[in-house]
């Protein structure tokens, strides 16, 4: 037998594209593909890149432009580039970087084994088109590698909310949801594979309405069905937009107990003009009315956000807003930018601010959230929390697992194996995780 090929993909950006990279792995795993940590090892290179925020496409070429030595001293070595920058740039990467074998946007990597192929041939592949086919379906696992106890699942994809700073909606597309049955079928292949957790992915998530038996399902509905399936015991979901955070879904997080009491929510900003500004179509007041409903129905979740500083024209007194925002909520986690200009986004062609401004903004409500989260962490000492363990600690005997509020929790001791939930009474609290003992 031939030795196998070797992959290395290396991953930039959110969970979705750590999901997809997974599936590029799979699929090519059908064309007798294995993964690798080096990339001085592979014989194809691909990376899954993300659009989202800084300079992303200059990165990509810089990254692409230290592959050049290898490439040159193994000319087999085929390259690629997947994500959301391949779909931005398309064609662009191969003029810019000839060395690039292969341009594959985030709609069409079912087709990698095709364009593999066509790559080996020494041709160029590109595939930056959006196609009606459910690319998952296409992607369906081949043999049923065993599984962490952990794992996404994309349900949604794309988004039709156009923010004026986001690129989403241009490379990501239009708001596609798959169908339900599809997704119960991989979680409940996912679940024979040893995963006990399933985190449901999309840009936005929450608007989610997939075909079902009986009409389309809200995300809620999809939920209360996985609910259903043996052996799964933890259900989340990210990333919702408040718009699409509909009432069945505030109330599940009251009634079903496999949903866990965690809610990443973006707000982005906390001043009506720049909400509006940025397209938003919420308010800071009509947020903090959700999120108290949110809390109504599901007193101790634990909600995370994301924040943008720095937007075109925001004055200090805008910016108190969000302050004052953040100190009203509370966020157990939070992700905060600078604003950075995406060509292409209606917000690129406005005044910016200053950047030293909107540096001094983002640490002050950085630190404003760190003391927050601290505190939420601290707030779980003495607390007993369901620890899903998912890995060996650095020390001998020690786990590492997930409470349900998603801190982190180092039990040592315990002879707890991974996939395994167990009661942990929390006893300390440190800079990024808890510690505890679990209960007999
Ligand atoms: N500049 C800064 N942050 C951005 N985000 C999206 N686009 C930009 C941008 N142009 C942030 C938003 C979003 C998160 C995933 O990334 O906060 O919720
Ligand atoms: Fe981008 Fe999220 Fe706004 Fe969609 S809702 S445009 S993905 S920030």
């Amino acid at each position: 037998m031939s030795e196998p090929k070797k992959l290395y993909i290396k991953t930039y950006g959110c969970q979705m594209n750590v999901y997809d990279s997974e599936r590029m792995a799979e699929a090519l795993g059908g064309k007798g593909y294995v993964e690798t940590k080096f990339p001085d090892d592979a014989d194809m290179i691909l990376l899954n890149t993300c659009h989202i925020r800084e300079k992303a496409a200059e990165k990509v070429y810089s990254e692409l432009g230290r592959f050049k030595g290898l490439k040159a001293g193994k000319p087999d070595l085929k390259i690629g580039v997947a994500g959301c920058v391949a779909q931005a740039e398309g064609e662009e990467i191969m003029r810019r970087q000839p060395m690039v074998d292969l341009v594959v946007g985030p709609q069409s990597y079912h087709r990698l084994p095709e364009m593999e192929a066509k790559v080996r041939e020494g041709e160029k592949a590109l595939d930056t088109d959006f196609p009606e086919e459910d690319k998952f379906e296409k992607l369906k696992n081949r043999p049923k590698a065993k599984r962490g106890p952990s794992a996404f699942l994309t349900v949604q994809e794309g988004c039709d909310k156009f923010c004026a700073f986001c690129v989403v909606p241009y490379t990501r597309g239009a708001e596609v949801s798959r169908p339900a049955d599809r997704i119960l079928r991989e979680a409940q292949d996912l679940v024979e594979r040893g995963v006990r957790e399933i985190t449901l992915l999309g840009q936005n998530v929450n608007a989610y309405h997939g075909a079902g038996a009986n009409g389309d399902l809200t995300l809620a509905q999809l939920i209360w069905e996985l609910d259903k399936v043996d052996g799964l015991e933890r259900i989340r979901f990210t990333t919702s937009h408040p718009n699409d955070m509909m009432d069945d879904l505030i109330e599940a997080h009251g009634t079903c107990s496999k949903l866990m009491p965690y809610l990443h929510l973006p707000v982005q900003a906390g001043s009506d003009k720049i909400l509006k500004r940025m397209n938003r179509s919420h308010t800071a007041e009509s947020y903090l009315r959700l999120v108290e409903r949110i809390r109504e129905a599901r007193p101790d979740i634990v909600m995370s956000g994301d924040f943008i500083v720095g937007f075109p024209e925001e004055t200090e007194e805008d910016f108190q807003a969000t302050l004052d925002l953040v100190e009203q909520v509370k966020y157990g986690y939070a992700y905060s930018f600078k604003y950075s200009t995406r060509p292409g986004t209606p917000a690129a062609e406005r005044a910016q601010v200053p950047a030293a401004e909107a540096d001094e903004r983002l640490q002050r409500l950085q630190s404003m959230i760190t003391r927050h989260q601290r505190e939420i962490q601290d707030s779980m000492v003495g607390r007993e929390l369901s620890v899903l363990f998912e890995k060996p600690g650095r020390f001998d005997d020690q786990m590492v697992g997930k409470s349900e509020y998603l801190h982190s929790v180092h039990v040592t001791g315990s002879k707890a194996n991974i996939g395994d939930i167990a009661r942990v009474k929390i006893v300390s609290s440190g800079t990024n995780s808890l510690a505890g003992e679990v209960i007999r």
